[in-house]
């Protein structure tokens, strides 16, 4: 995996990403301006004032009923904030009126307590918590637009280095796009109060070049193959109630509450960020999810050891 870049509006990689820090730039200089302004006469005040000795009878001018002043101190901000909202409003319209080419990759994003089902509707793939896109250069861009929904409660989908942030919401469908230019791993977080485990809802955006896009595509779109050598493991999977919850492509196990496990090896993490997708690990979270994170509806399945064993041989032929 290529090194995770540190998530940072300062640090854009995607098209709106890069509008956002533009108009950042023009929002934190208005303020610094504002800032040095209002500290230079406070500090100066300080200063020159500050050590006169107390004389009651030297009362400062009274200033009543000042039409100059009340219209500059009311006027001046006034106009601070229509240019800042006209030049927001100005960013926003220009990243949301994007319309979508027709050769657009297309995502549905769905959240859930608590991780992200990822879904490709024209690709037939589903996945969850980690989206991989291709990557957009000049001579052919690459816009990939993500389709925003919600299971039960509020999320909110960040990748600050890819696009502004968008809430995920149920029973309302809200859209994101980005057009990420540099190949390479971003994080982002859901960033609303979700519950319990809202700050287990890690979000790993994966760039790729475009033939290694069509690769993983093509990975993805493939069922793992049988083998024949974890045929124990398969049978008391299907025995269990994992089957309820989870899919596992060409097998009875159909269940649509848990991620999607067809190519669960292919994940970096457990629980989305909750811990490195290792055997080790898949074995203790299959033991107890609540382990690992605090809350998990995946229950404790109570299996012993051998099932565990043979359980987890299974699991780990889902590449
Ligand atoms: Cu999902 Cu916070």
């Amino acid at each position: 995996m290529t090194p995770v870049q540190t998530p940072s509006i300062f640090a854009p990689v995607s098209t709106p990403a890069f509008a956002i820090r533009e108009l950042s730039f023009f929002v934190l200089g208005l303020t610094a301006v504002i800032f040095v302004i209002v500290a230079g006469f406070a500090i100066y005040t300080l200063i020159r004032f500050g050590r006169r000795p107390a004389n009651p009878d030297l009362e400062p001018a009274q200033v009543y009923g000042s039409k100059q002043i009340e219209l500059a101190w009311t006027v001046v901000p006034f106009l601070i904030v229509v240019v800042l909202f006209l030049v927001t409003a100005r960013y926003v319209w220009g990243i949301e009126r994007r319309a979508q080419p027709p050769d657009a990759l297309e995502i549905t994003l769905v959240g859930n307590q608590w991780w992200w089902e990822v879904r490709y509707p024209k690709l037939g793939i589903v996945t969850a918590n980690e989206i991989h896109v291709p990557v957009s250069d000049a001579s052919t861009p690459a816009l990939t637009f993500i389709t925003l929904q919600s299971v039960d409660v509020a999320h909110s989908f960040w990748v600050p280095q890819l696009a502004g942030k968008m809430d995920v919401i149920p029973n309302k469908t809200n859209r994101v796009w980005i057009e990420p230019r540099r190949v390479g791993t971003y994080v982002g977080q859901c960033a609303e109060y979700c519950g319990l485990q809202h700050a287990l809802m890690l979000l790993v955006v994966v760039v790729h070049p475009k033939d290694e896009f069509q690769a993983w595509v093509a990975a993805q779109q493939t069922p793992p193959a049988e083998q024949g050598t974890v045929t124990a493991g398969r049978q008391l999977f299907s025995s269990l109630a994992c089957i309820n919850c989870h899919t596992v492509r060409g097998t009875r196990s159909n269940g649509v509450f848990g991620p999607d496990l067809t190519h669960l090896m292919s994940r970096s993490t457990l629980g989305a960020g909750a811990a490195r997708n290792t055997p080790e690990n898949l074995r203790a979270w299959v033991k107890d999810p609540g382990a690992f994170k605090t809350g998990a509806l995946m229950p404790a399945m109570k299996l012993d050891d051998t099932q565990l064993d043979q359980l987890v041989a299974y699991l780990v032929t889902l590449r």
